[in-house]
């Protein structure tokens, strides 16, 4: 399989791998075939109103492409703000590392719902239980089209 330069980049030298001891949200997410496994930590800091992605991590279980967009969507959301980094779709963590082949668009899949899935633990711990499971239910619509598209 071709993998382009800036895939083999993030592979080879992966950006921010590793934990988040005490981290404000953690997602964990696996694909349901290929069964590659995607954990990110989000630390999530107030500044005034805002929430942001002070630090964040990643493990991954899985294939050259799913270590490459963890890699690149911890990039996407380090410093970002909760709300703009919800609003992170797919696409552009395949559009981050210069496009992906056809059959490993799944992994940037993969990529988002651990972002929308750290983000919905941050939710959870702050007692925020509805605004946790309002992000859960928006990304299951998403995985449902994107990861099951032929169920439709
Ligand atoms: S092959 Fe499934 S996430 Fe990469």
């Amino acid at each position: 399989m071709q993998f382009n330069p800036t895939i083999i980049d993030h592979f080879t030298n992966p950006r921010n791998a590793g934990e988040i001891p005490n981290a404000s949200g953690v997602g964990t997410v696996g694909h349901p075939v290929c069964g590659d496994i995607v954990r990110l930590y989000i630390k999530v800091d107030k500044k005034g109103a805002e929430e942001v992605i002070s630090e964040v991590k990643f493990k991954t279980f899985g294939c050259t492409a799913a270590i490459a967009t963890s890699s690149v969507a911890t990039e996407l959301i380090k410093g970002k703000t909760i709300k703009d980094a919800l609003a992170i779709k797919d696409q552009e963590v395949a559009d981050a590392l210069g496009g992906l082949p056809p059959i490993k668009m799944h992994c940037s899949v993969l990529a988002h719902d651990a972002i929308q899935a750290a983000v919905a633990d941050y939710k959870k711990n702050l007692g925020q239980a509805s605004m946790a499971e309002k992000v859960l239910q928006e990304n299951l619509k998403h995985e449902e089209a994107e990861l099951h598209p032929r169920k439709k």
